[in-house]
């Protein structure tokens, strides 16, 4: 049966259809770095799902009336409602993405030294943590180890590590879990783990927060997968989840379908007063939070699409769908699928290639080479131990690449495509070159950073 998009197309956006030599010289000039690509050389952006989504009619019509009073715009009250009913908080600021919510809640809630516990922080999570002198420290599941096991929440906090490390000796300033678990391949996180980790961080006095940028694709797999909840709506397990935290920060360039925007949320209201004055300070007034009144509305109708059943069944079928397709070609990704990305496993399709010359990368760059499709390492490039000079010290535990769905936006025929490059590649693997770097920035070297191909 083929996935039956539930939406038509009233506007479209012609993609570039390119030849391999013009891609071929793209991607020197880039620098052997997608992220150097320009937009309009990609025919297939799996870059991100972030901010990438299509917006609806309705969503349209609703930025039209976007309201762009500096103060009190009817957008935010609106925005308000909708997170009101969503999340139950009471203290709810708009900011313009995920990361000014972490920058915000960080600084008026975490003292220097201190350390925060999640089953994985993102990477600009870990950073703002670390910008102000705390700890960030995953403690993922040990089910995620295993890529190909098919268990159904290997999002999961590891509940073992959390009590031991709630348990001191250092001193626990949050706890912060990740849903679904972006950094760990992308994998759900169930309501039993979640309640578990909400009860043994109130049991140490220690506020308990969601990064709850794909809240409704989680909710989903919930649904799906766990026990007892396959009765209940994706919105209705999505308050449940939000019910279970003193509050949230989102990136609603995911689940809120927008191009800009993001939310912090919390009950209690003396750190609400500290947020508040440096939302203020530092993003807009506490009414728009660096939104435009048309942002507020499209994000309140955007969050109410975002959780029908039809959309995220249709969005995960494809997904799974496309890894599926990936796997009878010969190219593994950590299993089961998940709902915004799938995880190809590079270390394992190109075995001839080192860590040291970056597999996971030069499966990005094939997949470029070969269809034009613009995607990410996540392997050694991005998260190994690097000298000055580029030469890997120590690898990353996995070689992985991740294809990430823009919401709304390709459709079947386009995977299809995808899965039609990659086995094009799995036919001869041992073509694909490894890359060693030649520019290596300090800091966010993945982004900025340029390589060349080692040929053999
Ligand atoms: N938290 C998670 C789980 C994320 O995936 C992201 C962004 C952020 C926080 C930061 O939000 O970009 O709005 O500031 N993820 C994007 C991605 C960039 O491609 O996965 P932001």
């Amino acid at each position: 049966m083929p996935i039956m998009e539930p939406y038509r197309i009233k506007v479209v956006e012609p993609i570039p259809i390119t030849t391999r030599p013009y891609r071929e010289l793209a991607m020197s000039r880039a620098g052997y770095n997608p992220f150097n690509l320009a937009g309009e050389d990609v025919t297939i952006d799996l870059l991100s799902d972030s901010g990438t989504g299509a917006l609806s009619a309705e969503q349209q019509a609703a930025g039209m009336r976007g309201d762009e009073t500096y103060a009190g715009a009817r957008s935010f009250f609106r925005f308000k409602d909708v997170v009101t009913e969503l999340t139950g908080y009471e203290h709810i600021f708009p900011v313009h993405q995920g990361r000014a919510a972490e920058r915000i809640l960080f600084t008026s809630l975490l003292k220097p030294g201190q350390v925060s516990l999640s089953n994985t922080h993102f990477d600009t999570t870990r950073a703002n943590v670390e910008l102000i002198g705390c700890v960030a420290r995953d403690l993922p599941s040990t089910a995620a180890k295993d890529l190909d096991s098919d268990a159904p929440f290997k999002g999961d906090i590891d509940l073992v590590a959390l009590e031991n490390a709630l348990r001191g000796p250092d001193d626990i300033g949050l706890v912060l879990m990740t849903i679904t678990n972006n950094g760990g391949g992308g994998q759900p996180v169930s309501m039993a783990n979640l309640e578990a980790a909400a009860k043994l961080a109130r049991a140490h006095g220690v506020p308990f927060f969601l990064d709850a940028a794909r809240f409704a694709e989680n909710a989903w797999m919930v649904n799906q997968h766990e026990p007892g909840y396959e009765n209940l709506s994706p919105r209705e397990i999505a308050r449940v989840a939000f019910a279970l935290a003193d509050g949230c920060v989102a990136s609603l360039k995911k689940d809120g379908i927008v191009h800009i925007g993001g939310l912090l949320a919390m009950r209690d209201p003396e750190l609400a007063k500290r947020c508040e004055l440096l939302l203020i300070a530092t993003e807009g007034f506490k009414t728009y939070g660096g939104l435009s009144g048309r942002d507020l509305d499209m994000l309140a109708q955007g969050l109410l699409e975002v959780t029908e059943p039809t959309y995220l069944r249709a969005r995960a079928e494809a997904t799974a769908y496309l890894a599926d397709m990936a796997q009878l070609a010969g190219v593994d990704s950590v299993r089961p699928a998940g709902i915004h990305a799938i995880y190809l496993n590079a270390g394992r399709l190109l075995p001839h290639i080192p860590p040291r010359r970056f597999p996971g990368h030069a499966l990005a760059c094939e997949l470029y080479l070969a269809g034009g499709i613009r995607c990410a390492e996540l392997g050694s490039l991005y998260l190994g131990e690097l000298d000055a000079s580029g030469e890997l010290l120590n690898a990353a535990p996995y070689e992985l690449v991740r294809l990430a769905i823009p919401r709304r936006v390709y459709t079947q025929s386009h995977l299809e495509y995808v899965a039609e490059t990659l086995a094009e590649i799995a036919k001869s693997p041992e073509k694909v070159p490894g890359y060693r770097l030649t520019e290596v920035p300090p800091l966010l070297r993945h982004f900025n950073c340029r390589l060349e191909q080692v040929p053999g």
